[in-house]
């Protein structure tokens, strides 16, 4: 039999609980309600805020494997640097038994990468049939090395991407947002630094074309190390910067 205070007691116990409960499902639900957003994330900052900020740099993309040669990139050159020579094999004539090596192409037509001809003369140690064929020097162990793996893995017409693009550098697409990126916050406004606001393509052809400009971001002595402090810019980004300079630093 219970008494009136175990009652009483128990009541109790229960009221506390129950208050407890509701305290923690409140708290629970509150931030939830206050983090979810009536229209999905961030629209509504993104309509006040005046002007577009600075663009992201576009990070140039790699395709290229580093363990897989690439005939374009690779091996084509080498070739036409060292067989494709005016006189030897840059056309296909009796004096060099038809074999023309300046593509693809023409090369597989030749027949020599898959009846082993080119690889036996690029290793053979008689100058007589050594190809290239002397005065010129024989191909390095490590171009000879790079042929094989090519061979090795099936002699594909291949390519990639490689993660520097400097042929399709454009001011609009290429200058800007790096220069908004890693510039603009000391060179521009009302004083800029060293006096020189890139806001302007006018003042960046100007250091462009002066020297400045290519000086300052390869640290070469006498101008002064842009950025200032701080990593360099990457190399692919000098290298950019040089080819739209070599350009003539175009307004494009
Ligand atoms: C932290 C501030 C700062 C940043 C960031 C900065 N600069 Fe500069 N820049 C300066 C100052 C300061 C000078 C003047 C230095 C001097 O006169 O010796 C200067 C001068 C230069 C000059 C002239 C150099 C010379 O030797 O005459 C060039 C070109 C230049 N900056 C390019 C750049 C480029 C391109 C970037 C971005 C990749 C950049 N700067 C980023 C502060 C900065």
């Amino acid at each position: 039999m219970r008494t009136l205070s175990e009652r009483t007691e128990r009541t109790f116990t229960f009221g506390v609980t129950a208050l407890f409960v509701a305290a923690i499902l409140l708290l629970l639900l509150l931030p939830s309600c206050k983090h979810e957003p009536p229209f999905g994330p961030d629209l509504g900052d993104q309509g006040g805020s005046g002007g577009p900020g600075p663009q992201p740099e576009p990070e140039p993309e790699d395709t290229c494997d580093p363990n897989t040669v690439y005939f374009e990139q690779q091996i084509l050159p080498l070739l036409i640097s060292n067989c494709a020579v005016p006189g030897c094999h840059d056309h296909g004539t009796d004096d060099n038994d038809g074999i023309q090596i300046v593509s693809y192409g023409s090369l597989m037509q030749s027949g020599i990468v898959q009846n082993g001809d080119l690889w036996d003369a690029i290793n053979d140690n008689d100058p007589d049939d050594r190809m290239p064929q002397p005065p010129q020097n024989p191909l390095t162990p490590e171009q000879i090395a790079l042929i094989g793996q090519w061979i090795e893995q099936g002699a594909q017409n291949n390519s990639c991407v490689s993660g520097c693009d400097t042929t399709n550098v454009t001011y609009s697409g290429t200058i800007v947002p790096l220069v908004q990126n890693r510039c603009l916050g000391c060179h521009s406004g009302g004083s800029p630094q060293g006096g020189l606001n890139f806001g302007s393509w006018a003042v960046l052809n100007t250091v462009a074309m002066d020297g400045r400009l290519a000086g300052a971001i390869q640290h070469q002595s006498p101008y002064t190390s842009m950025p200032p402090s701080g990593p360099m810019l990457p190399q692919c980004r000098i290298d950019q910067v040089l080819a739209w300079i070599q350009d003539g630093a175009p307004n494009n």
